[in-house]
């Protein structure tokens, strides 16, 4: 084939003959000439055909927008009158030889110029592909993918697959569930993550494996969380924490290099969780700007500010966000709007020399002598409502004052988070999951204290964003029950859901641990964008469909009947 990409024409030389294959996307009919210019995914450039061939003429006349063509012709200069150094390739174009449709494009579904709405541009897809970022973003992920292999191989990792269908796996979200029409009443569930699989592959003696894994997890969707996504998954054995870290701050410093070509400092810093949620009122810290929380409580008891007192003497604290400089009230209406609704008590005071600008009594706080000028933001309540809530506002904060720019790329690892969580039923839960190491190893003070106990995990966080998280494993089959135990499941749970881990853990488990990062997060940030949905090629909606293809979709009546043997059953065994 002697086709070259258009992207490439710049490099031959002028007036030698090319081959190009693309799509139409305008036509500029003047009579006698009639210009076009073609698009690949590589760059645009625009053909001609003039009086030579009257058969040419009339079929380039002919060619409507997004009309697959391949063009043969000679690359020429443009007239210096015509050059447009706006236009890439503006300096050249191509006197058509010859000309053959490939395959003409029925009129586009929607205004690719226009506006449409999300859904429209979902449902044709291809459509938005090809004229938009996405071919960019795409071009991106691709390279990503390809600089983290790489990276990985030349690490010494090995690509292992593991299975999608597979047993419930623990992890905090619902899995989806898919009928097995051989075994009515059996199901598999799609891995939430190759979480049990990567651990028993290091029982196995693969010792470093890692795997661009497809995760399924049937949760509440988000801007960055779709039901399918991809991991990085990552594991290796007889490794500490500060491994991991050395792997992943090269891996980055690699692909931000190879694919920004942007140098990333390393080692990034660490924090633990405690210290980024007193700081930055979050587990997941924006470092782009500084801007910590502080503690108000002292003036705040001292203060005539009657309604922060109160809390103050009831037990609770203020903490606050200051800001040097005093703001406007465009920008408190701002922060008041993402303040109001959650709740919570607070007060907004602008300081400057020309007074106060406050959403709370003027005259009171104008004797608080210990507000120097700026803008403070405070909240007053328990600890553990109010600092969430400031760390929201100290967000819309930064995103007002353009604190956060997209090109500055801010890693830090987070720490030392607790090992269990209160779930929202009341009972205990793993914060992380159960199969992170403790970090203690006496059972007594785990089951006496759960909630005082530290996992030895690690978040890894850019530009708020949590891109990864991980853990050291608990390899002991001992320590791995109680785990369970603690956790509140019975005896007849342990050995249904986790006998085979049980076992496996038993039989010669080296120490290990690992990671996964959020492969499409990553690229998210890598291409600039603010959804997933612009870095993955197929996304579904926030309600989870796929409006390209229709699904979820409801069964044909063929496989009802094939299924309904199965839903029978469970009917049958009830609850
Ligand atoms: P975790 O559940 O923290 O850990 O997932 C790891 C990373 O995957 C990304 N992520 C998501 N990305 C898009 N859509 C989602 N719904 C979604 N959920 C998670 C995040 C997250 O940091 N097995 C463990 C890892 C381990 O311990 O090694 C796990 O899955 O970037």
């Amino acid at each position: 084939m002697n086709r070259i990409y258009i992207g490439n024409v710049k490099d031959v030389k002028l007036d030698s003959g090319v081959e190009l294959c693309g799509w139409v996307q305008y036509v500029r009919d003047f009579g006698k000439v009639v210009f076009f210019v073609i698009k690949d995914r590589t760059g645009i450039v625009q053909c001609y055909v003039g009086a030579q061939s009257e058969k040419l003429l009339e079929q380039v006349k002919a060619l409507s927008m997004d009309d697959v063509v391949r063009v043969k012709g000679l690359i020429r200069c443009r007239p210096e009158d015509q050059i447009n150094p706006n236009m890439e390739n503006g300096d050249i174009e191509i006197e058509v030889e010859d000309l053959e449709v490939l395959n003409s494009c029925a009129p586009l579904p929607y205004d690719v110029n226009g506006d449409p709405s999300e859904f429209t541009k979902l449902k044709y897809r291809y459509v938005d592909i090809r004229h938009g970022e996405l071919l960019t973003n795409l071009r991106i992920r691709s390279h990503a993918s390809s600089a983290i292999r790489n990276y990985l191989s030349n690490n010494g990792f090995w690509e292992v697959e593991t299975p999608y269908l597979t047993k419930y796996t623990p992890g905090g979200a619902r899995n989806f569930v898919v009928p097995v029409r051989q075994q009515p009443g059996y199901f598999y569930a799609l891995a939430e993550s190759p979480q049990i699989f990567k651990q028993i592959l290091m029982i196995s003696g693969v010792d470093k494996y890692f795997q661009f894994a497809r995760c399924f997890r049937d949760e509440d969707l988000r801007a960055d969380r779709q039901p399918e996504f991809t991991q990085v998954d990552i594991e290796a054995s007889f490794i500490t924490e500060e491994d991991i870290y050395a792997l992943i701050e090269g891996m980055m410093q690699d692909l931000f290099g190879q694919v920004l070509d942007v140098k990333v400092d390393t080692p990034f810093p660490r924090m633990t969780y405690d210290e980024a949620m007193s700081l930055y009122g979050s587990d997941k810290p924006d470092l782009r700007f500084e801007m910590t929380i502080k503690d108000f409580t002292k003036e705040f008891s001292l203060s005539k500010f009657n309604a922060f007192r109160n809390v103050v003497e009831s037990g609770g604290v203020v903490r606050g966000l200051y800001w040097y400089a005093p703001l406007d009230r465009s920008a408190l209406k701002v922060l008041d709007q993402a303040a109001s609704g959650s709740g919570n008590k607070f007060l907004f005071v602008s300081k400057s020399p020309n007074g106060l600008l406050t959403n709370g009594p003027k005259s009171v706080l104008a004797e608080e002598t210990w507000l120097a000028d700026g803008t403070y933001v405070f909240a007053a309540g328990n600890e553990s409502d109010v600092l969430p809530f400031l760390g929201e506002l100290r967000l819309a904060l930064g995103e007002y004052l353009g604190l956060s720019k997209g090109n500055d790329y801010k890693f830090v690892w987070v720490t030392s988070r607790p090992m269990f969580e209160i779930a929202e039923d009341g009972s205990l839960q793993a914060a992380h999951h159960p199969f992170t190491m403790p970090d203690v190893t006496s059972i007594e003070e785990i089951q006496n204290a759960p909630l005082k106990v530290r996992a030895r995990a690690y978040d890894i966080v850019l530009n708020g964003v949590e891109i990864g998280g991980g853990s050291i494993r608990i390899h002991d089959a001992n320590l791995q029950r109680s785990v369970f135990e603690i956790l509140g499941l019975s005896d007849e749970e342990i050995e249904e859901r986790f006998g085979f881990f049980l076992d496996a853990l038993s039989c010669g488990a080296p120490p290990h641990g690992g990671i996964a990062l959020g492969f499409d997060r990553l690229v998210m940030i890598l291409c600039g964008a603010d959804s997933l949905r612009q870095v993955i090629a197929f996304p579904k909606t926030k309600s989870g469909t796929c409006p390209l293809t229709g699904a979820p979709a409801r069964l044909f009546a063929s496989q009802r009947q094939e299924l309904l043997p199965i839903f029978k059953q469970i009917i049958e065994e009830g609850g």
